[in-house]
């Protein structure tokens, strides 16, 4: 295992907003591609319920984007504006809201069944057998030159999106990734606490 390149991709793997190249096409091939591999991912029971919407109708993507900004534009705009690090998440966010309808693709990861007011047990085998293939999913993208970002404000439009798209009631939606060719791709490692602070051994709260 080569791992400088697994750590660049690693580390590298961002929430591309700014730099999605809206105006080059992506090969549904490459789509499937990165699917194929995001499905080695782990599953609970090995029930691999995925199931994957790739949307590029031009209307659907407008409809879907309308989707998105009714279920948090106020909120991104608002918040585009606060100072540091937090204020360029959203600018950047509050970009993506004016062009998601212009990506090439949209694809929205799905899972079959519901875990509407389940226990913590239930939701986390739940969500913890789709969110793996979809983090694979995102850095095969970046291996291959495409990038995307993980949105959930659809979400609370979910049933409208639902509709418009044809899942039916007993499946979930858990995001939105807006999927393209990415501008460039020096991308960098994001500042975070350091490890150690964050990491307990034994007891809780007991850093080394
Ligand atoms: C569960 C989840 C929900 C997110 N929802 C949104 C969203 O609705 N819109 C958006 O632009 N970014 C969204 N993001 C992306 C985060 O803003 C981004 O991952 C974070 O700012 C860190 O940036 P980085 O991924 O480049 O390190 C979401 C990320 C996660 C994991």
């Amino acid at each position: 295992m080569d791992t400088a390149v697994t750590d660049h991709l690693l580390t590298t793997t961002r929430a591309v907003r700014k730099r999605l190249d809206l105006d080059r096409p992506v090969e549904p091939d490459v789509i499937l591609e990165c699917l194929r591999l995001a499905i080695q991912a782990p599953t609970g029971s090995n029930s691999q319920g995925w199931r994957w919407m790739v949307v590029t109708d031009p209307d659907k993507k407008v409809k879907l984007a309308r989707l998105y900004e009714e279920g948090g534009g106020d909120y991104l705009r608002k918040n585009a504006t606060a100072a540091g690090a937090q204020g360029r998440v959203y600018s950047s966010a509050a970009y993506l809201l004016d062009v998601l309808h212009r990506v090439p693709a949209m694809v929205i990861p799905c899972i079959e069944g519901r875990v509407d007011g389940a226990s913590n047990g239930q939701a986390a085998g739940f969500y913890g057998s789709i969110l793996p293939a979809v983090w694979s999913f995102q850095l095969a993208l970046r291996s291959r030159g495409l990038g995307s970002a993980w949105t959930s404000l659809h979400l609370h439009k979910e049933k409208e999106a639902a509709e418009l798209l044809g899942i039916p009631d007993n499946i979930s939606q858990v995001a939105l990734l807006p999927v393209a060719y990415t501008i460039g791709d020096d991308f960098k490692p994001a500042v975070r606490r350091p490890v150690e602070e964050i990491t307990f051994w034994d007891s809780w709260g007991h850093t080394r």
